[in-house]
């Protein structure tokens, strides 16, 4: 029997590794810069958790989860998401009254049908600002956002929606309106938006579903905005007329977020260059989560990139490390030709020393040394040891000379 990937999970190789590496480098940069730490929690969690935060109305809770009994018989989540379990972290450490800047990075996993962008197994980086009240936190998210896009070069792919959903029980207000002017076209609604309908109305407005998009555009829909007080949509006001002359921003009050936990600013980052699965950020306040947890009442705001989505998005740049091909053709001297090869390694940091770590011919050597995309070869024999001249090989221009060590060394160091 041949085995297979899972559908919807992804290995990752090398030549994407280094896009990873680079990615993370850049992400990295930016996190520093605010004073953002890293924090890790579990991957498994308890199933409840995520019942009760992401909420039972959401997709990720009715179809998405990757849930099973353990062998004690309870009931365990891989998590969907990351805000969740760092909330769970800190609530349980009781250090939620503190205030945090925290961000996580790893994979994900929901059960989603696969398609371009869309997998089961995906990667997010997360950031949690965790005791900071609606206003300056605000504005900082977002900023922390636009640094990403600018450090990695795509502001000019993406467009950022921004809204506010109000207090819970503006939300709450607002969704009971919606749903009695909804249940008059009940009928013409799809299968999945009726059922949106009853479990949480707010998710018609994101619908993709044709019927629900005409009814939407009718003149007498009920808009959140008219629910929203005079700071709200000033907030939003700030944040746009802050950001945009640094990147596309507009304010959307269609956007509602398919998770629940959300109250106040909530916001989304697309990009047309996507395809079906454009969004590739997304993020919100949830200033009741911490409470409805079992913590002390405690503001909290943050976002998570999708970073496989970010990843198609993102051009590296081109490398200049030079890559030396270490050929080790020496018998009984091995490891002095090895030792060779290890001290010119710590030489540079524009460069890497590859061993081919074979006892093949010569030739055979050569051939990998091209196909692994060497700039150089370093052949070292026994002769080349005795008279402590080694041959250094350009591999693009095809030409070869001999080398002293301290010819060797100046070479590497002005690479
Ligand atoms: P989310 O919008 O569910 O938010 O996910 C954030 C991002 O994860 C999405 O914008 C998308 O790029 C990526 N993503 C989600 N599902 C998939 C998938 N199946 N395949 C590939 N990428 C995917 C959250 O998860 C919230 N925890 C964000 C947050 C943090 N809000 C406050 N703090």
């Amino acid at each position: 029997m041949k085995f297979q990937s899972l559908r919807g999970m992804q290995d990752i190789f090398q030549s994407d590794s280094k896009k990873w590496h680079q990615l993370r480098q850049a992400y990295q940069l930016v996190l520093n810069r605010y004073g953002i730490g890293e924090v890790q929690n579990p991957i498994l969690e308890n199933l409840n958790l995520f019942v009760r935060t992401v909420g039972d109305s959401s997709d990720i809770v009715n179809k998405e989860l990757y849930s099973f009994q353990d062998r004690n018989g309870d009931f365990i989540a891989l998590r969907p998401e990351g805000t969740a379990g760092f909330i769970r972290s800190i609530i349980e450490k009781k250090i939620e009254h503190e205030s945090h800047k925290a961000y996580y990075a790893g994979p994900m996993f929901r059960y989603e049908r696969p398609q371009k962008g869309r997998f089961r197994q995906f990667h997010q980086l997360g950031v949690e600002y965790v005791g900071f009240p609606e206003g300056d936190a605000d504005l900082e998210i977002i900023s922390i956002v636009a640094d990403l896009l600018e450090e990695l070069g795509i502001s000019q792919k993406a467009v950022i929606h921004i809204n506010h959903l109000g207090s819970s029980e503006v939300k709450q207000q607002y969704c009971n309106v919606l749903k009695e002017f909804l249940m008059d076209y009940k009928d013409s609604l799809s299968e999945i938006d009726q059922k949106r309908l009853e479990s949480n109305p707010l998710r018609v407005l994101d619908s993709k579903d044709e019927s629900a998009q005409d009814i939407l555009a009718l003149q007498e829909v009920p808009r959140y905005e008219e629910f929203l007080t005079e700071e709200h949509l000033q907030l939003l006001n700030d944040i746009n007329d802050t950001f945009q002359e640094r990147v596309d921003i507009s304010i959307d009050h269609k956007l509602v977020r398919g998770l629940d936990y959300y109250t106040g600013l909530v916001f989304e980052v697309l990009s047309n260059e996507l395809g079906a699965q454009d969004s590739f950020i997304g993020g919100g306040r949830y200033d009741n989560l911490i409470l409805e947890l079992g913590g002390k009442e405690q503001s909290a705001i943050g976002f998570a990139v999708g970073l496989d989505r970010l990843l198609t998005l993102f051009e590296p740049s081109n490398e200049d490390r030079k890559k030396i091909i270490f050929i080790n053709l020496a018998g009984s001297n091995r490891h002095h030709a090895y030792k060779i090869a290890s001290n010119i390694r710590a030489l540079s940091k524009k460069v890497s020393v590859e061993s081919i770590l074979t006892d093949a011919s010569l030739k055979s050597q050569l051939r990998k040394a091209n196909k692994l995309g060497g700039d150089f070869a370093l052949i070292i024999g026994d002769d080349e040891i005795t008279s402590g001249n080694f041959i250094w090989k350009d591999l693009n221009e095809g030409t070869q000379e001999f080398v002293t060590l301290e010819q060797l060394t100046g070479k590497i160091t002005h690479l």
